[in-house]
């Protein structure tokens, strides 16, 4: 029997989901074809007799971007309500519910199939990426109720039996399929000579070289457009002059400039990167994409230490030279198919030594291990059972690609089940921090270069910040691919005051708040008052732009006074911006009796909660509700657009 897995990913969690699906299906005799729901031919789904959605959720309740063309079909008012009465279906979501949206997608998603006609086999299953085991404790527990469900629409066929419980024994389809080319038929996409401030790559040799990993590049990105449904094809039905994830800008970095004190721990930048001639525009609280894997390939920028790719290719025994013809398998429509330099390939699409794989990795090298005792470990890493001993090997130690192939030597997993189940290289999103008003043509990005040492005192450093902090200013020369997104906090006009909250490098956004808000002043514009509370950890080391708030300020964008500050390990005991919002609590209650707008920004874990307990705190003690009415007060001011928050982690 036919079932149709369709998954809405924009990390990769929810696709491992659906090809897990896929993979429990084929044991037990059905005929799975997985895909994008935006690689589908929607309009084909009323003919579809079993189907099952895996949607993913991002952090403020967003679709991911493969499944919204698909979403807006299934909205649209001249479906009859009976469409999908032939369709049986269920619903597994990814989402984490420390957000207020939680796995809203799932939901709509199974809400508007039901609708529509369509019979759930049971009830979706809900992943919580806040569980200690994340999203796949209920993935375990949800699966072996879905195959018994799905029994009574679909019942065996004479003479195949289901497998035993636990018999682990599936069958592993690549999603790639890898030919090496001779050297000298593949084209040539040696290596081209990395542009550097003496010679610019606009230039002669280097100019046509770029042009080529170009070529590369968009072609292996139509593989992965059929792959995954997400991607536009450049040129598709984008205009000329606009950029996206598969046609960014290339921006030359203006600057560069590190902003804590000599000696503090943290190494903070402050890049601008140069949008003149781009044709990109963004507004305050835009956030700018980066994806360290564009400036491999397309400018063969050194993202990550050549060392390590060439280490990981040598372990593979593979050379960097070789030339490979990569064509996705499957049902994916489309039939592409790329020609690329492995060195290329490995330096631009897998992440070699900063992201740990995930658990169906260990599942997949285990089919490739030779030596029992190794083979015998990793079986043991995936299953159920030693799923906490990964967590402690692979997740908490930050283990790289790199290192987990090493500590199992004897493991020869092919390239195409590398490519498919390796960790990949992911675009970054950073708050643009500046405003345009303020710094026309260019847009400011705030970036923490990663380090941090693992349980085990093991040093990791994050693959793109730390490939950022390296770069040498140029004015010209183009070294960052950079396209614009819509982020979650949008300036309301400038009548209306504000409450804004950034500890860290959390306060982004809000410098670019402020700068559009000091730009309408100037031109005259009546402006409410607001405030900043700012948080870091010592005043004199990593007091971001401490020097420009008071411009401002002064200018109008913030009350007089109305920038705080919490400065954490000045003292002895920790001060937090949540201490000093319950202490200027009567300002902020008068404020938000005024209708000010709070935006929250910073790094997750327990910022945001705290920050929502002083809030209620303030209503509490200067609106005198009850402590019940307070937290119901904080939530109204979400649900009424008046409090935003921007998390990361
Ligand atoms: P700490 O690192 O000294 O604990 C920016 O990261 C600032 O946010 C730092 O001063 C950090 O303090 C602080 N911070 C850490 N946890 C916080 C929380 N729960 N609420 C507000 N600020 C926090």
């Amino acid at each position: 029997m036919q079932l149709l897995v369709l998954f809405g990913s924009q990390t990769g969690n929810a696709q491992d989901v659906a090809e897990r699906v896929a993979r429990e299906a084929k044991r037990r005799h059905f005929a799975p074809c997985v895909m994008a729901m935006d690689a589908y031919s929607v309009a084909a789904l009323p003919a579809e007799g079993l189907v099952i959605f895996v949607a993913s959720t991002t952090g403020q309740g967003e679709l991911p971007d493969n499944m919204k063309h698909f979403w807006r079909f299934l909205l649209r008012k001249s479906l009859p309500p009976d469409s999908l009465a032939s369709t049986t279906y269920a619903v597994f979501g990814l989402g984490d519910s420390g957000y207020a949206h939680y796995n809203v997608a799932a939901k709509k998603l199974d809400r508007r199939l039901a609708a529509l006609g369509a019979r759930a086999a049971l009830e979706r299953g809900l992943g919580d990426d806040q569980a200690p085991a994340g999203y796949e404790a209920v993935l375990d527990a949800w699966l072996p109720r879905l195959w018994v469900a799905l029994r009574t629409a679909a019942p065996l066929p004479p003479g195949l039996s289901d497998p035993a419980e636990g018999d682990a024994a599936t069958e592993l389809v690549p999603r790639y399929t890898v030919t090496f080319l001779p050297r000298s038929k593949g084209r040539d996409l040696g290596p081209a000579a990395a542009p550097s401030a003496t010679a610019p790559v606009s230039s002669g040799r280097a100019a046509a070289e770029l042009a080529e990993a170009a070529e590369a590049a968009r072609a292996f990105a139509a593989v992965e457009a059929a792959a995954t449904g997400v991607p536009r094809f450049p040129g598709d039905d984008l205009p000329a002059c606009s950029h996206g994830p598969w046609r960014p800008f290339v921006a030359p970095l203006l600057a560069n400039e590190r902003l804590t004190a000599a000696g503090h721990e943290q190494d903070t930048r402050l890049l601008s990167l140069g949008l003149r001639g781009s044709g990109l525009a963004y507004a305050s609280g835009d956030l700018a994409a980066i994806l360290p894997a564009q400036a491999c390939i397309l400018l063969r920028a050194r993202v990550q230490a050549p060392a390590e790719v060439s280490a990981l290719l040598a372990r593979l025994g593979l050379s960097e030279d070789d030339v490979v013809r990569v064509e996705v398998n499957g049902c994916a429509p489309g039939g592409a198919a790329a020609e690329v330099r492995l060195g290329a390939l490995v330096a631009g699409v897998l992440d070699v030594a900063g992201g740990s794989p995930r658990r169906f990795f260990f599942e997949v090298l285990a089919r490739f291990a030779s030596e029992p005792r190794e083979a015998e470990r990793l079986a043991y890493l995936f299953s159920p059972g030693g799923r906490d001993d990964l967590a402690r090997y692979n997740q908490r130690e930050g283990r790289t690609l790199l290192e987990v192939l090493r500590d199992f030597p004897g493991a020869a997993p092919p390239l195409a089940w590398l490519l498919q189940v390796g960790p990949r290289l992911q675009p970054r999103r950073f708050s643009i921090a500046s405003s345009l008003s303020a710094h026309p043509d260019q847009a400011h990005v705030l970036a923490a270069v990663v380090e941090y040492r693992t349980p085990h005192k093991r040093l990791k450093r994050g693959v793109a910040t730390g490939w950022l902090g390296r770069l040498l200013p140029h004015p010209t020369l183009p070294q960052v691919p950079v396209w614009v997104e819509r982020g979650v906090l949008r300036l309301p006009p400038h009548q209306v005051p504000l409450v804004l909250v950034g500890p860290g490098t959390g306060v982004a956004p809000f410098r670019a708040f402020l700068q559009e808000r000091a730009a309408a002043a100037a031109a005259g514009e009546a402006v409410a008052p607001s405030l900043l509370f700012f948080g870091c950890r010592r005043e004199a080391a990593d007091f971001y732009f401490r020097d420009e708030w008071p411009a401002l300020a002064a200018a109008g964008a913030l009350a007089p006074d109305g920038l705080v500050t919490a400065f954490s390990r000045d003292q002895p005991a920790k001060v937090y911006v949540g201490q000093r919002i319950r202490e200027h609590g009567a300002r902020v209650w008068a404020l938000l009796q005024q209708g000010a707008v709070v935006f929250v920004s910073g790094a997750a874990q327990r910022m945001p909660q705290d920050v929502a307990a002083a809030f209620q705190a303030v209503a509490t003690e200067h609106g005198g509700l009850a402590p019940a009415d307070a937290a119901r007060y904080v939530r109204q001011l979400a649900l009424l657009q008046r409090y935003f928050v921007e998390a990361w982690s």
